[in-house]
This record gives C-alpha cells, structure tokens and sequence, in this order.
C-alpha cells in the first residue's frame, strides 16, 4: 500500500502523551485493540484507522431510503432531476424529509445553466438543511458554481462526469464528491468501472481531497468492483442495493436445509 493510498483510506488522531486512546469519529466508540488488524500505528503518537466505503442511496423514494436506513445502510442519498420526477414530489419538500431522516449527505441538484443562475438556486436547496450537498453539472458553468459555494463552505456534489480529465477540473474546483457514471459509460461500450480506477489513480497521485462517488450504479458488480478500487462512495438505487444480499447458492442450500429440516419433524419454538 503506497503512502497515497494509506493516507485516503485511513483517518488518523493524535494520542494524548501517555492518556487513553480517543474515540473513533468512524466507529463512534473507543478505538479497538492496536493489535487489530484493522489499525495500525505510524510513528509513536499517530492512530490510524481504515475509512469504509460509503453507502449512498440513489433515489427521492422516501419509503425505500426508510427501509434501507432503519438497517443502517445508509451514509446519504443522491437525487437528481430524474428521481425526483419519478418520485412525483416537490423538490423542496421531499429533500427536507429525506435531511430530516438521514444524517449524512444529500445531494440535491440545481437546474440551471449558468453559473450565476446555478448558485442562485444552490444557496436556495442549501437552505433546507445543513447536510445538502448540492448537486450542479460538470460543465464549465457547474465548476464555476462549485468553486463559489466550496468557497463558501458549501458540500460540493459535481455530477454527470464522464471522463478522469473533467473530474481532475471538479477536484481543483473544490468538490467534495465527483460522480463519475459507470452505467452510461457502459451503455455506450466504454468502461465505466475503469473510469473509477483512472480518477483513483489520478486523486491518489496528487492526494486530491474529492470523495469519488460512484454513480449510474446498474448492478451488484459494478458495486464490488468499485469497493476493489477503493472508491470512496457508491449511491445505488435500492433494488441495487438489496440485490447485494441475493445468491443462488444461498437461496438452493436454504431450500435443502428447510426439505432436510421438514422431515426432522422438529420445532425451535
Ligand atoms: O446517480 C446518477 C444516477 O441517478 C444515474 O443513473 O441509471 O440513470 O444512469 P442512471
């Protein structure tokens, strides 16, 4: 693991001389054991831990973003135009409840095209809660409207990125996550998990702070190759998500154990 690496995928704290080990922001409780595999200890006051990778949820479905929260499953929730025409809501009152339900991150998107216009409407979806990120394009215009609200200390999210060049441009506007589509990529027979690799390599070169949010998730692969790269956020609509739990395997080796159990004749309760 290169210096770059270990700096993105482990938070850090200092150790107070000779006191007890701080609370971990990530695991919210005492730090576990040094001997952990998971930790590891760089020079004689520095803890280090892993950061895992986020969960988002792609979607303006109040009701699903529930069901996948209330297990945990949750770090934020993506929106877009799109969803929330599916959702059949109004912009601002559907973000407000999906702030109010989940504590990280939401993404909400702006509309306009010009830069002057874009942040007009971002300080607007800002106001509905303090865990917006709002959402503009990666256009000329969208990096313009980033760099002003980042400056401002706004979260950042800069969406429809398709090329390792554009989401060097949202890096150095300030953004605190990029989302490259994989899926669109596919759609049109590039490759779009290996997009996440070249802007992993790229951000890790330059220790760029953006959070690489893997977006235009279709599949389940697609999830697990992001976590191989080591993207810093995947936001997946539900269905994806909850695909992630399916095998075949499991679903012919829970059928036998249940034949098999049947014919014990036996009750657990
Ligand atoms: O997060 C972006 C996502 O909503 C786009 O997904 O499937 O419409 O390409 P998709």
């Amino acid at each position: 693991m290169g210096v770059f690496l270990a700096e993105r995928l482990w938070g850090e704290a200092a150790l107070p001389p000779g006191g007890s080990a701080p609370l971990c922001p990530v695991l919210s409780g005492p730090i576990p054991s040094r001997q952990s595999p998971a930790f590891a200890l760089s020079g004689p006051q520095l803890l280090l831990w892993r950061l895992p990778m986020k969960f988002f949820v792609d979607t303006a479905d109040v009701a699903a973003i529930k069901e996948l929260n209330d297990l945990g499953m949750v770090d934020g929730v993506t929106t877009n135009p799109s969803l929330i025409l599916k959702s059949g809501r109004d912009i601002l009152e559907v973000t407000k409840e999906i702030c109010d339900m989940v504590s990280g991150p939401v993404s909400a998107e702006v509309v306009a095209t010009e830069a002057k216009d874009m942040i007009t409407e971002g300080l607007k979806l800002a106001k509905i809660a303090s865990n917006i990120a709002i959402k503009v394009p990666l256009t000329w215009d969208g990096l313009t409207a980033c760099k002003a609200f980042a400056s401002e200390g706004h979260m950042v999210n800069v969406t429809l990125c398709f090329s390792a060049a554009q989401a060097i441009l949202a890096a150095k506007a300030g953004a605190s996550f990029v989302s490259p589509f994989i899926g669109r990529l596919d759609d049109i027979n590039l490759d779009g998990v290996e997009l996440i690799d070249d802007i992993r390599t790229i951000y890790d070169n330059y220790d760029y702070k953006t959070e690489i949010l893997a977006a235009s998730i279709r599949n389940v692969n697609h999830i697990t190759e992001c976590a191989k790269i080591g993207a810093d956020v995947i936001t997946a609509p539900p269905a994806v998500i909850k695909a992630m739990a399916n095998h075949v395997l499991t679903d012919k080796g829970l059928d036998q154990f249940l034949k098999d159990w049947a014919k014990t004749g036996q009750k657990i309760v």
